[in-house]
Formats: structure tokens, sequence, C-alpha cells
């Protein structure tokens, strides 16, 4: 998508929305859920339909670390990180997952594949260790299992 037609995209959306109570909020999530991030493009065209500053539009996409500020990757494996996970080896997943992937949480690996996101418990707790590839959840993950994901992901890409 061309910065001509994320500004036109943008501006769809922040017209049909800009006069909710609160808009900015989501104006912020309807963009990611229609693009997949919120483009830099995109915070002119609110920032303006709203009357704010860039700076109050890039404070709010900051703070809330759900938003993206660049693309995602064509998957995208979500790590729980909630408590029932992090008692059985939680933690020591993440780690793998970031050392396998070579990123740390809301990035994307350099080939475009895969997005690391941390999650909060994923109704998967009696087979914790979690993860979720896409909307796929697999329990009892060990490092071993992770690395079979992630191969397999690679073969199918
Ligand atoms: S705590 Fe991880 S699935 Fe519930």
């Amino acid at each position: 998508m061309t910065p001509e037609q994320i500004k036109q995209r943008t501006a769809i959306i922040v017209e049909s929305m800009q006069f909710l109570p609160g808009g900015l909020l989501p104006i912020l999530h309807r963009l990611q859920d229609q693009l997949g991030y919120v483009p830099e493009e995109s915070v002119p065209v609110v920032a303006k339909a709203l009357n704010l500053s860039r700076a109050e539009v890039h404070g709010v996409i900051s703070f809330y670390h759900h938003f993206r500020r660049t693309p995602p990757g064509r998957r995208t494996l979500f790590v729980c990180r909630s408590e029932a996970c992090q008692s059985v080896g939680g933690r020591a997943l993440e780690q793998h997952a970031k050392e396998r992937l070579g990123i740390d949480w809301h990035e994307t690996t350099t080939d475009g594949s895969v997005t690391l996101e941390p999650i909060y418990c994923l109704g998967n707790c009696a087979c914790a260790p979690a993860v979720m590839l896409d909307e796929q959840v697999v329990g009892r993950v060990t490092s071993g299992r992770l690395d079979a994901l992630i191969d397999d992901l690679s073969a199918t890409d």
C-alpha cells in the first residue's frame, strides 16, 4: 500500500468515527484491525481530524503496547506470560522464543515471517505452558516443540 493509499484509508476510517466520544482509541484500533498496524502516515490525518497534535497521537500509540508501528510478520507467535504458564517454565520458554527468533516482544524477524507477542492467559492453563500461533493454541510447549513449530513455519512459508 502506498503512503497515499494509507492516507486515504485512514481518512475513510476517521470520517466514520471522529465524532465518537473518546474517538482516538477506537480509531487506532480500527486502523490496526484493517491495516495490521498504525502507519506513520495515518498520524497526521488522525491528529487533524481530532484537533490533536501529532505528539499527542504518538503518545497514545506508544503508551499502549497493543498498537504496532510497523507491519506485522506473516505469522504471529503469542507466548503466554500469565501465572500458570510462568509456574511451569513459561519464562524459559519466552527466552527461548526470543533467542530462537532473534527478536524481542513486538518485533518481527528480518525475513518478515514471524512477529513475537506476549499474551496473558490463553485459557489453556491446564496444558501450560501455552503458545498461540495465529489462531491455533498449542499446550505443553517445550523448547523443542517450539523449535518444531518455528521450523514448520519456515517449511510452509
Ligand atoms: S496462564 Fe497461560 S494459558 Fe492460562
